[in-house]
């Protein structure tokens, strides 16, 4: 195509080339290129080859992890080198030494991770932690807003690799989100099936406007998931939930990044929230791998904090691994509301190999962390404050000692459950529990006056919302 521009001479159209660039049909790859893919099981070590859709071995059933080349020494200089551009520019696949050979053509990628990592010492302070010694890694920066565009890209790019005709997840909201537009960039239907009536607003419009099949499930996110693994055993499906071996590979990439952020020189403690524990699993493989390449000298302990109300997973390490026990899920942090975790057993190795460890904390702790993360200025969705709640507990117990250095994992952006700020702040204290951090809009009479009394008063009372109630009450 060729343009006229005034009087000049025709010139070729110009194609950008973007940071992003999207077909919108995913280009067929030959199965001879996915020769390096393959994945090995947890339970009996037999080794499958990646080239198809695969989430479970096909000799035992057991979880699957994807194999990755850690035979040689590697350097910070190993990542980023010899990439494109724009692969060198996503906070996922600049480690591409580190993750699945998938062919360059199959990428989907829309520039995710590089996300900030912010310290702040009154989040330090609530946490029981000295100055400069709490830091926050906030996932919520990604272009859906959560931390499974980091996986989903690997997930997808997986997909299109094998030819998926359809792919499809369960979700309590993100993944659904995530998968929505991962799949639109690579133009393959998606297909997702979600708990009716308990995944945020802002999550199911996500999905719906990225062009998702979106089924909802009368019953709770365990009951679809379920059903969509059966619905997998017996149907050309791509399953994307994080018991797919690909897809946590993307997610290791918030562990190197984070350490990469720190200069190679690991925390003392990682704190990360837990339901499906696909980030538990895969942050200690991301550990791991990277202890075994020597970027890191020692290894993080890896603390995964439930919600008391769906909290199986901490209620097993409790019983020294001896009962596990799924349970009806119920806690205001509804992208955490699960009762069965599919990675538990993966998830149980990476607390067993970081010497880590498991708790839970109530919905009130986790509503007044989230209030304070959000009124510095820094903000997440529910679930994402289990970190630093989770944090506050353990140090107050003598777990985490008060000179160790932590880093939280914030996985959701505030703008993912609005409903659940507006209920904090708005809402009365029906629970019994006092919304310490509550900030209600104040209501004045529309004259300059009235205006003016109150902003005397608001100067005075300094940045941190207390009592707006009594400050309206001032005027
Ligand atoms: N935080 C947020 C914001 C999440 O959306 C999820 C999981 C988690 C934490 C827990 O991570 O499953 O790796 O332990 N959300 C899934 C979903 C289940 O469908 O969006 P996990």
């Amino acid at each position: 195509m060729t343009v006229v521009d005034g009087g000049r001479a025709p010139q070729t159209a110009r194609r950008f080339s973007g940071q992003i660039t999207a077909t919108g049909s995913p280009i067929p790859i030959d199965r001879s290129e996915l020769a390096g893919l393959s994945v090995r099981c947890m339970d009996c070590g037999t080794v499958t080859p990646g080239d198809r859709p695969i989430s479970l071995c096909p000799v035992c059933g057991g979880l699957l992890d994807a194999v990755i080349d850690i035979g040689s020494p590697m350097t910070p200089a190993s990542f980023g080198q010899g990439l494109s551009p724009h692969l060198a520019r996503s906070g996922v696949w600049r480690y591409r030494a580190l993750l699945p050979a998938i062919p360059e053509a199959a990428i989907v990628t829309q520039g995710e991770g590089n996300t900030p990592l912010y310290v702040d010492d009154r989040l330090a302070a609530y946490a029981g932690l000295r100055a400069g010694s709490f830091g926050v890694k906030h996932e919520g920066h990604n272009p859906t807003g959560s931390f499974k565009d980091r996986g989903m890209t690997v997930g997808v790019s997986h997909a299109v690799a094998v030819g998926a005709k359809i792919v499809a997840c369960a979700s309590t909201g993100n993944t659904s989100a995530s998968l929505a537009s991962y799949a639109a960039a690579a133009g393959i239907p998606a297909m997702v099936l979600i708990p009716e009536g308990k995944i945020s607003g802002g999550k199911l419009a996500q999905t719906i406007a990225y062009g998702a099949r979106v089924v909802q499930i009368e019953g709770d996110f365990d009951i679809a998931l379920r059903l969509l693994r059966e619905l997998t055993a017996s149907h050309d499906i791509y399953l994307t939930n994080s018991v797919n071996p690909f897809r946590p590979e993307g997610q290791k990439t918030i562990i190197l990044e984070l350490f990469e952020q720190l200069g190679w020189d690991v925390p003392d403690v990682i704190t990360v929230p837990g339901g499906n524990l696909g980030n538990t699993a895969a942050f200690g493989k991301a550990i791991d791998e990277a202890y075994a390449v020597g970027l890191i000298s020692r290894k993080p302990r890896l603390i995964t904090v439930q919600a008391a109300g769906a909290s199986p997973f901490a209620r097993y390490f409790t019983s020294g691994w001896q009962t596990y026990e799924p349970m009806h899920a119920e806690t205001v942090a509804t992208a955490i509301k699960i009762g069965d975790p599919v990675s538990t057993p993966r998830a149980r190795r990476t607390i067993e190999q970081t010497n880590g460890y498991v708790t839970m904390v109530t919905d009130a702790e986790i509503l007044d962390a989230k209030a304070l993360i959000d009124q510095v200025g820094i903000g997440c969705e529910p679930a994402s404050a289990a970190s630093l709640a989770g944090a506050r507990k353990l140090v107050a117990e003598g777990i985490i000692g008060p000179d160790d250095s932590v880093i939280g994992i914030l996985t959701g952006t505030v703008l993912k459950d609005t409903d659940a700020v507006m209920q904090y702040h708005m809402g009365d204290d029906a629970d019994g529990h006092r919304r310490q951090l509550a900030n209600r809009p104040i209501r004045v009479d529309a004259t300059l006056d009235a205006l003016a009394r109150l902003l005397d008063t608001v100067i005075e009372a300094g940045p941190v919302a207390t009592d707006n109630d009594a400050l309206a009450g001032n005027v």
